[in-house]
Formats: C-alpha cells, sequence, structure tokens
C-alpha cells in the first residue's frame, strides 16, 4: 500500500520532469515554448512551475515509463494514461494528455500529485485536467499552494484566483500568495486550508458572468470557514492574467487588490444585479434584500455602517431603515 503509493508518486514526478525536459530542450516542445513565451512568461518561471509539454501522441509517455520498468495499470492509477475497451474486446492504454502545455498540480508537501494540461491555442477541452486518484483530489488541493504558503501566512492574506495563469502570472509579477482551485468551484475543505493560513482571502476571479457567479458562491463558502473575504473588481473583459499584462503588477495590487469589495460591500452591489433602481417598487425591493443581508452580520458597528450608507444612498432616513430591519431581524428568529 505504502508502496504503491511511493510508485505513483515517483512516476507523477517522473512524468512531470520529462515533460518539462521536452518543452525547454525538444523540437517536439517547440511549438509549446513559443506559446507560453508568446504569453509573457519568462524562461524563469517555465522553470519555477515546472511547466511541460505532452506530445500530440497516444503511445509516447506509456512506452517511455515501460522501458523505465512502471507498468500499465500504475500509469492508469496515476491518471496519466487511459483504457478503452476496443471492439473486438481488447482493453487499449494510451497517454491522457496529449499536445498539451503541462501545469503540474502538488500537494502541500510538494509532491506532484497531477497535472492540468492546456491545448495550443483554440480547441476543446481547453483544459484537462488528471481525473480523480488516489493521490488527486480536485475538492482538495490547491494549485500553487507549497510554493504560496509562506507568504500567505506572512501577509495572512490569499489571492484566489479562477486559472493556472493567473497564478503564473501574478508570481512572475512577484505576487506570491496566489492560488487556484482546480477547475471547479472552491470547497468547504479548500476553504478551511485556505483559513489556516491566511486570515484574509481576496477572490480575484474573471469578471465575466461565470467569474462573477463563481465569486458569489466562493464567498460564503470562505466565510462560512471563518475568513474575512473581498472580491477583486476586474475590467470588463479582462482576467488577472490579461490585467497584468495589460496594466503591470503595480496597477494590479493598488488598483485591483487594494481595492476588493468586502463582503458586505459585494454582496450589496451584487443584488442591483437585474433590478432598475430609478423604479421606485424595484427600488424598495433592492431595499428590502439589501437590509435582509445587513441583518445577518453579526456585529452591530458593522450593520450600523451599512445602514448609513443605503440611507444616504437612497435619501431614506436611517430611522426608518433601522426599524424596518429590526422587523426583518424578528422575522429570522
Ligand atoms: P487561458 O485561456 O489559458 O488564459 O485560461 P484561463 O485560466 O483564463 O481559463 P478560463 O478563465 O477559461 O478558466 C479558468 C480555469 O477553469 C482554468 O484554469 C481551468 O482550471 C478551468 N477550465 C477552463 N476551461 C476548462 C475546460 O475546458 N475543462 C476543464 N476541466 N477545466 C477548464
Ligand atoms: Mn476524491
Ligand atoms: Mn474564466
Ligand atoms: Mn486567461
Ligand atoms: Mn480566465
Amino acid at each position: 500500500e505504502e508502496d504503491r503509493r511511493r510508485q505513483l508518486l515517483k512516476v507523477l514526478d517522473m512524468a512531470a520532469k520529462l515533460y518539462h525536459h521536452l518543452l525547454l530542450q525538444h523540437e517536439h516542445g517547440e511549438e509549446a515554448r513559443r506559446y507560453l513565451l508568446q504569453r509573457g512568461l519568462t524562461m524563469e518561471t517555465i522553470r519555477e512551475f515546472q511547466l511541460g509539454y505532452a506530445p500530440d501522441s497516444y503511445q509516447f509517455l506509456l512506452p517511455f515509463m515501460r522501458r523505465r520498468g512502471f507498468d500499465e495499470t500504475l500509469l492508469v492509477e496515476a491518471g496519466l494514461a487511459a483504457e478503452k475497451e476496443t471492439a473486438a474486446g481488447r482493453n487499449r492504454v494510451y497517454d491522457r494528455f496529449r499536445g498539451r502545455v503541462m501545469f503540474p498540480i502538488h500537494d502541500t508537501q510538494g509532491n506532484v500529485v497531477g497535472f492540468g494540461g492546456r491545448i495550443l491555442g483554440d480547441g476543446r477541452p481547453k483544459y484537462l485536467n488528471s481525473p480523480e486518484t488516489s493521490l488527486f483530489h480536485k475538492g482538495r488541493h490547491l494549485f500553487n499552494l507549497h510554493r504560496a504558503r509562506k507568504s500567505m501566512r506572512k501577509e495572512q492574506q490569499a489571492l484566489l484566483f479562477e486559472g493556472y495563469m493567473d497564478v503564473i502570472a501574478a508570481w512572475q509579477a512577484g505576487i506570491r500568495s496566489g492560488i487556484a482551485s482546480l477547475g471547479t468551484s472552491l470547497t468547504e475543505e479548500q476553504a478551511r486550508v485556505i483559513r489556516r493560513n491566511a486570515e484574509t482571502a481576496v477572490i480575484c476571479y474573471d469578471s465575466d458572468a461565470a467569474g462573477q457567479t463563481a465569486a458569489e458562491r466562493g464567498l460564503d463558502v470562505l466565510k462560512d470557514q471563518g475568513c474575512i473575504v473581498k472580491v477583486a473588481q476586474m475590467p470588463a473583459g479582462l482576467d488577472p492574467d490579461d490585467y497584468i499584462r495589460k496594466y503591470g503588477a503595480d496597477a494590479f495590487r493598488g488598483d485591483v487588490i487594494a481595492q476588493a469589495l468586502p463582503y458586505t460591500a459585494f454582496k450589496l452591489e451584487a443584488l442591483k444585479k437585474g433590478i432598475n433602481l430609478q423604479d421606485e417598487p424595484q427600488r424598495m425591493k433592492y431595499l428590502t434584500k439589501a437590509l435582509d443581508v445587513i441583518a445577518d452580520l453579526p456585529l452591530a458597528i458593522e450593520r450600523d455602517h451599512y445602514l448609513r450608507r443605503l440611507s444616504e444612498e437612497f435619501h431614506v432616513s436611517l430611522d426608518a431603515l433601522k426599524q424596518e430591519q429590526r422587523v426583518i431581524a424578528s422575522k429570522k428568529k
């Protein structure tokens, strides 16, 4: 059992090294190398993240590993090979990752436990991740955690991104507390890990609708684990990687991270979506929902702060808002 685990770790580590070697040294990796450089990564960053290239072949990694004494079953268990039954009823085993830029994913100890693979240019799926294995659990690991942990602890702040490239672009720009969930929505388990390493979590998802919906969900998952949560606002059409390349790291720090909206402010903004605030009945409906959010806040000083803001924004008396809120709070009990 322990032996099997060691073998799996070994084969994953060897695969990462092989893919990395191909990207750096081999003619097979030339297109991928050009692709990454054109996306603004430096060779130093490519080395730091041990990025790699999986050749566009069904039989590349498998024979390579077989020659080194690793059997097919082990490669399937590691998530590096897949298995399919042919029409003749025979099992065919083949390389899972083909023609992709490879992003190794580590556990907290820094062992490679899986990969994300990006297609060069367009094509579907854009990213292919390792399947769930005995070592790799999408809901548990966070991309780059083993590198970011030190900085997260020191700054007591985690930056949660959507994509691998966002984390890497931020890192290259000197922002070292970036992590990402693995192509799925943030789980309770991941939020707990984040809380153990930092007090505050800043969600820096893409500015598109998918990113904002994910942010609304992640917000509560993180808050439920005791994080102070903020949500960064990105200009339309950009993700953090695009933003950093366009405006630079200082702008990202000063205008995006430092201006991130606190939990409640973000919630109150998100509630405005699809509501016409010029329309009186809709405005009242918004106020009622906003009061409901405020009523949930644990601290009286926080409730007071947001009630005052609402009062100013909508020109209604603070007394009226407080009165309404008492009604809402008593209904909640
Ligand atoms: P780039 O186009 O390389 O900049 O990718 P991105 O990170 O900006 O990708 P996007 O915003 O589309 O998606 C964010 C993250 O979601 C990616 O890093 C992946 O982890 C995941 N993801 C995106 N597309 C797919 C997909 O087709 N399949 C899977 N499983 N995950 C995906
Ligand atoms: Mn699992
Ligand atoms: Mn996205
Ligand atoms: Mn991107
Ligand atoms: Mn993106």
